[in-house]
């Protein structure tokens, strides 16, 4: 009698992929709500991103949380496909496309790209190994100076002009426009952006269907949940690039 393994099981690898799935979208609502600050102007996007670096230890606790879920997304993603194909032992002949659609036959490829591009964004905005120079982008905030005065910023020091700030911050702001006004990186995200809403439009619907969730009332309901989710998450996320491209937002602060 052979012993029930649930890494084998369907239901088991099913449920993990929706529990990951489902930190990973609260991450994004989370992640597109705050990017939006960016049309609050440069100070209150840098106080944000400032105070984000500053929590320390529960940066490090939520970017492991994240690797973590990503890592057994794409695990759980890659042993059900293969859990499903070793079911039809001859494969089929005839692709049947029955009950199947473009986003749920695209899932795999969808989720590649999505992979990919997140690797290119954290070491563009997060390790800045692609822009180097965006290490430097600082913003002098805080108490302001009376006259312009010679400040020890943590071991370096800096000329501050009169009527700026005697601390100093890294500019995100600065570096999220600078590298939006480039339209092939602006193009890059929302290339991304867009590749994510197809994957969630279809990912939520079938999260909430492991979850039991399903009826003929509730999943019409939960079909226009998840394309509200996918679609708003596109245009939220989007709008930042678009934004500094095509309308200029922010290019004035650094005559860019
Ligand atoms: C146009 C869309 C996006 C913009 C403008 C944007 C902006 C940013 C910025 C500015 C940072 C760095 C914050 C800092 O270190 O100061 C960041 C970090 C990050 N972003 Fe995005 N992001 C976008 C889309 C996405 C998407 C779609 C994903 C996931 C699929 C994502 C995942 C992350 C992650 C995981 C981090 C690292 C957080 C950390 O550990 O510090 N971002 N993003």
């Amino acid at each position: 009698m052979s012993k029930f393994n649930p890494f084998n099981s369907t239901i088991f690898n099913k449920v993990v992929m929706a529990a990951t799935g489902a930190i990973l979208v609260l991450f994004l609502i989370g992640h597109c709500v705050g990017n939006l600050q960016v049309f609050l102007g440069r100070d209150v996007f840098n106080t944000y991103a400032h105070f984000l670096q500053s929590t320390g230890e529960l940066l490090w606790i939520v970017r492991l949380v994240l690797l973590v879920s990503v890592l057994l997304h794409v695990i759980t993603s890659l042993k059900l496909k293969f859990l499903n194909n070793s079911a039809k032992p001859e494969g089929y002949r005839v692709k049947s496309y029955v009950k199947s659609t473009l986003y749920s036959r695209s899932m795999i490829y969808t989720g590649i790209v999505i992979f990919l591009l997140a690797v290119y964004h954290l070491l563009h905005f997060t390790a800045h190994v692609t822009n180097p120079e965006y290490a430097d982008f600082e913003q002098p905030y805080g108490p302001k100076l009376q006259t312009e005065a010679l400040v020890d910023m943590g071991g370096e020091v800096v000329s501050v002009s009169a009527g700026e700030g005697i601390f100093q911050r890294h500019d995100a702001y600065q570096m999220v426009i600078t590298g939006f006004s480039k339209w092939y990186i602006s193009v890059v995200y929302i290339l991304f952006v867009f590749f994510l809403g197809i994957h969630l439009v279809h990912a939520v619907q079938s999260m909430f269907q492991t979850l039991g969730w399903s009826g003929t009332t509730i999943s019409p309901l939960l079909k226009i949940v998840s394309q509200v989710i996918g679609w708003g998450l596109f245009v939220g996320f989007s709008s930042v690039p678009i934004a500094v491209w095509i309308f200029g937002l922010g290019k004035g602060v650094y005559g860019l």
